[in-house]
């Protein structure tokens, strides 16, 4: 079991980076670890504490790195092994952490275990992937859809059977209950960390144990989707095809191998575990014997305003255990960008928010300029989901275009024409210019992350939601015994003054026109203030 030491993970912010779009230095287009490099000064300068890297393991790139052919290597579209190892150490030597991603349900169809396991019915890998016969009708094992549409079942000519893929028919779903599977994709945990790799996100990760039955989901009859609408897989309630209760026994042994590490320096893990149930979510904290955390994506489907936002928090407050730390996420290369979800306006009121609440902040590459989505016109489509799902808008494209670092043609990402089309705004979006300007939103993030690193109410400090008559105005303490701050938030499209319970002085204002008058404080609208009692 680990120790509760209050360490880098809780205090710090995490900065997730999308390795295709962060900085291109042998100009194919393409993002990659030399590049990721290059910006680490950037990223010391802008004040966060570790990087999450999404994968850059070897792969055909189906699902853009989350189909791994080698776990245990570089893609070469990323650059070498060195080249990982001189990030590791270009990072350490900075102090910043590295996060790698480690994606244990589904490998590549191209992995060799796979082209192993289909090769026979008896090979010494058959059992490596979930493989069934078909129904006597010919038709699936099962009524599982997967993610990306369609059954979660693929026939395969050679075995005469059907493989299970919760993704891409081209990312089989691992056995997670064959032992010789979980050895080696522990060890693989292992061979990373031995690098000296500080923690990991673990993509789907309640995914890795299903049913063992395999039976049938239930018919979602109400069609209640919990953050967009996704087609069929939302026809279905999801309790046989993850988060079987034997994950809690798989992610102690997660745990195990991560603490085998503590002795040098502490390690991290983060599940991605989306779940409707906030009860249910609080689970994954498990008795301090699991992964670290499980990702908190609620305010991601929150609706924008106070009120909602507030009982998104004070619910997942609740079910965060005692051992437990909290975290928070307002966007990821998944989910449309902050500033597209509630407009350009609420950019610097949605990092108030992240950067202030009680837990761990994911931040996403780019969102720090404040950086909307970039419109991808048809023939530039690359998301997988996108395609093949099409009409219900689901492609990520839009939130995976290039870091913006310049104005220039190619936003200084790169000198060839990106995998994905630069953002329109280039001028007002991007590093240069904003680092100049001291009105910023690249500024207001740095200024912010700052803050949160002097203040110990905010990285350290207890949360206790206040009530206040305002409408549509978020209020809450960050307390430490020593200090006390209050974080007012303006949802509003519009100035609101707030009635607070004691006066002080303010820290930091998202807007100018924000002022504080004895215990009344002035919002400008969609505007935070931070204020010392
Ligand atoms: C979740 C990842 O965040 C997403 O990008 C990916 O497509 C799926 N898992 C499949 O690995």
């Amino acid at each position: 079991m680990t120790n509760n030491n209050f360490t880098w993970w809780k205090h710090g912010v995490i900065y997730q980076i999308y390795p295709r779009s962060y900085m291109d230095t042998n100009n194919d287009g393409i993002g990659d670890l030399p590049g990721i490099t290059s910006r680490l000064d950037y990223l010391k300068w802008l004040g966060v504490d570790a990087i999450w890297i999404s994968p850059c393991f070897k792969s055909p790139m189906d699902d853009f790195g989350y189909d791994v052919a080698d776990y245990r290597d570089i893609d070469p579209m990323f650059g070498t092994m060195d080249d990982f190892d001189d990030l590791l150490a270009a990072a350490h030597e900075r102090d910043l952490k590295v996060i790698l991603d480690f994606v244990p349900n589904h490998s590549s169809h191209e992995h060799p275990w796979f082209q192993e396991s289909r090769s026979s019915r008896d090979n010494p890998k058959a059992d490596w992937y979930t493989w069934r016969d078909a129904k006597p009708d010919g038709s699936p094992p099962n009524n599982w859809v997967a993610v990306f549409g369609g059954s979660a079942w693929e026939w395969d000519e050679t075995r005469q059977q059907y493989y299970l893929h919760m993704f891409l028919k081209e990312q089989p779903d691992l056995n997670w209950r064959n032992p010789e599977v979980k050895a080696e994709m522990l060890d693989t945990i292992r061979f990373w960390m031995a690098k000296g790799v500080d923690g990991f996100r673990v993509d789907v990760a309640h995914f890795c144990m299903k049913d063992p039955e395999l039976r049938d989901n239930p018919v979602n009859e109400n069609r209640e989707t919990f953050f967009k609408d996704k087609g069929a897989w939302d026809s279905l309630h999801h309790v046989n095809d993850s988060g079987h209760e034997d994950i809690h026994q798989l992610f102690r042994e997660f745990r195990q191998v991560f603490d085998e590490f503590e002795h040098i320096s502490p390690r991290y893990s983060i599940g991605e575990i989306h779940l409707e149930d906030t009860e249910e979510w609080g689970t994954y904290y498990g008795n301090d014997d699991e992964l670290h955390m499980p990702f908190n994506f609620k305010l991601l489907s929150a609706d924008w305003n106070a009120a909602a936002v507030r009982s998104v928090v004070d619910e997942m407050e609740a079910v965060v255990p005692a051992h437990g730390w909290p975290n928070a996420v307002l966007g990821n290369h998944d989910e449309p960008r902050i500033a597209a979800r509630y407009g350009v306006e609420n950019a610097r009121l949605a990092a108030m928010l992240l950067l202030t609440l009680r837990g761990t902040p994911t931040m996403y590459y780019g969102d720090e300029l404040g950086m909307p989505d970039t419109h991808i016109p048809a023939d530039k489509q690359q998301d997988p989901w996108g395609l093949r799902v099409p009409g219900l808008d689901l492609g990520r494209d839009p939130e995976r275009t290039p870091m913006q670092w310049d104005d220039s043609k190619y936003a200084g990402f790169s000198e060839a024409e990106p995998w994905l089309p630069v953002g329109a705004d280039l001028e007002t979006y991007n590093v240069l210019a904003q680092k100049a300007d001291d009105a910023s939103t690249l500024n207001f993030y740095r200024t912010l992350l700052q803050l949160r690193k002097d203040e110990a109410a905010l990285h350290a400090g207890d949360y206790t939601p206040l009530d206040v008559a305002t409408d549509n105005v978020y209020v809450y303490e960050r307390h430490t015994a020593n200090d006390k701050l209050i974080v007012a938030l303006n949802f509003a499209n519009e100035a609101r003054d707030v009635a607070l319970p004691v006066s002080g002085s303010v820290l930091l204002s998202s807007h100018p026109d924000s002022s504080l008058d004895g215990k009344t404080l002035r919002l400008a609208a969609n505007a935070g203030c931070i204020i010392k009692t």
